[in-house]
């Protein structure tokens, strides 16, 4: 399966995730300007995935005959500037930044091992997390709620709370998936969805607002979702919408996991209070399909993602294990 972000004679390559699911291309992207203008858009995406796009982002400045090193940091520096939430951005630029002084090779090299390195991580991860879902129905089949999409297309390749349930179908462990649409750029319906028919997993899309009823129901076993900045006491930044499906989950006493690699752990934050939140286009809210949803100049709140306080984690499962969260069995 061809990686979501990858490196190709000078060019950085990635799948069009705004072109998701209607049409499967590739974009190559050949400077840094094209690179910030994919990461601002969504083409490239997801935590992970923005880690790699960090790091290849200063190999290809690194890689130009005439960059000097104040040059490169410059374009470095617009490369991690380009989205706020994710630290796994920043992360990968300062990676491959510490090898400037040993020459472009040095940097392209450590970009290539951040890419290399991805699906271990997030395998490990996610098998840990699978272990723990496992627990919670040790005798059928679980069915797990997730929230936008953090699968293979949100990391190099394989995935987080998605990569739990490759771990579970492996096993024929996974009875179904319900996956919200995530407004307002559709994450879960367009991505997280078309992951799941690929793999054939049994899911169904829901409105967002549908998801504390699946939960009431007792339709979800257990929550998986995925991070884009996790503070040193666990609150866990991730899509917006995230919040409400904890609460709920809170409410009816269903476990609720956050699946990341340690990139996505921001220990220079105590907690959650100090994530910078993106706040993205207002047209975001007020068109869809081309179509006016809203009166014209309608006034719109648009933050791209919200936090999670750590109280209403189970658990939040890095590649070395659990790393916070209550692990009260709520059920
Ligand atoms: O705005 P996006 O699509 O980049 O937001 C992505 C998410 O919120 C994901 O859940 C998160 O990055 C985890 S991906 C493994």
């Amino acid at each position: 399966m061809r990686r979501t972000i990858d490196w190709d004679d000078g060019a950085i390559v990635i799948i069009d995730q705004c072109a998701l699911p209607g049409a499967y291309r590739t974009l190559r992207l050949h400077t840094v300007t094209e690179l910030v203008d994919a990461i601002r858009r969504l083409a490239v995406r997801g935590a992970p995935a923005l880690g790699a796009a960090g790091a290849l982002g200063v190999a290809m400045a690194a890689a130009k005959p005439d960059a000097d090193e104040d040059a490169v940091r410059a374009e470095a520096t617009r490369v991690a500037d380009a989205r706020p939430t994710a630290v796994n951005l920043s992360w990968g630029v300062e990676r491959a930044l510490a090898k400037l002084p040993a020459g472009p090779g040095a940097v392209l090299a450590e970009a290539l091992a951040v890419l290399d390195e991805d699906e271990d991580v997030n395998r490990r991860a996610s098998g840990h997390a699978a272990e723990l879902v496992r627990a919670h129905a040790p005798d059928r089949p679980v069915r797990l709620l997730t929230h936008c999409n953090a699968g293979r297309l949100a990391t190099v390749s394989w995935g987080t709370a998605l990569g739990v349930v490759w771990h579970l179908q492996a096993e024929g462990g996974v009875e179904y998936v319900l996956a919200d649409e995530t407004r307002p750029l559709l994450q879960g319906a367009r991505l997280t969805a078309w992951e799941l028919a690929e793999a054939g997993v049994p899911y169904r899309v829901l409105p967002d607002s549908a998801a504390a009823t699946a939960l009431a129901r007792g339709l979800v076993d257990c929550v998986v979702v995925g991070a884009d900045r996790i503070a040193a006491n666990g609150d866990t930044a991730n899509k917006i919408g995230t919040y409400p499906v904890a609460l709920a989950a809170a409410r009816h006493r269903v476990p609720f996991f956050v699946v990341a690699p340690k990139s996505t752990v921001d220990n220079t934050i105590p907690d959650g209070g100090a994530i910078v939140i993106e706040e993205r286009d207002a047209e975001e809210v007020t068109r869809f399909a081309g179509q006016s949803t809203a009166p014209e100049g309608a006034a719109v709140f648009n933050p791209a993602f919200d936090v999670t306080p750590v109280d209403l984690i189970t658990a939040v499962v890095t590649e070395d294990g659990v790393f916070r969260g209550t692990l009260r069995n709520p059920r």
